[in-house]
């Protein structure tokens, strides 16, 4: 399911920051920084038990409203389940947005091939964004029939 980040989502998230990000991991004070900025489309992914007690999160994404992505990560062990695609298309799938894009390191070549295969494009780069390494910019939009 997907839902809100609430607070309580904060120490699960950040264990996935630190594992997803190890260059570079957001704090808590940014996530609360982006959740004052983006309420609605601070999103995670989180799995419930049979009972539905209780909830495991295993997938986060922030974007902002006009479709940039701000972040984007999946638990290292629930990769490659369709996690990652579910979470991105809430953002390709909000009404009206004429793009959605985002920066990735020129070494993530699992994250450009994530969004190569959701329809994405590289439409440029910009050198040294991530301080010494470059960061490819991938960018989407609709089908203009869809407008
Ligand atoms: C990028 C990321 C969010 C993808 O999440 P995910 O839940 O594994 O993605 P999905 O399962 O929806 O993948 C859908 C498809 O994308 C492609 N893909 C995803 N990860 C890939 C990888 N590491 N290598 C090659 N292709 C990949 C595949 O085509 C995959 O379909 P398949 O599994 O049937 O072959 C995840 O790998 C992650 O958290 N990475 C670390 C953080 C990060 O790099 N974030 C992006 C920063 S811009």
């Amino acid at each position: 399911m997907i839902r809100p980040f609430s607070f309580s989502d904060l120490d699960s998230l950040l264990q996935i920051e630190g594992q997803s990000f190890p260059k570079s991991p957001y704090d808590w004070t940014t996530f609360l920084n982006l959740h004052d900025l983006y309420p609605k489309t601070f999103l995670v992914y989180v799995d419930t038990n049979q009972n539905q007690t209780k909830e495991a999160l295993w997938g986060y994404i922030i974007f902002t409203l006009d479709g940039h992505i701000i972040s984007i990560a999946v638990h290292p062990q629930h990769r490659r389940e369709g996690i990652g695609t579910r979470l991105l298309q809430r953002a390709t799938k909000t009404p009206y947005l004429q793009k959605v894009w985002a920066e990735v390191r020129r070494s993530n070549q699992g994250a450009q091939a994530f969004y190569s295969q959701m329809g994405f494009q590289m439409t440029g780069w910009v050198k040294n964004y991530y301080g010494n390494e470059d960061a490819l910019i991938f960018q989407w939009s609709p089908d203009p029939q869809e407008f």
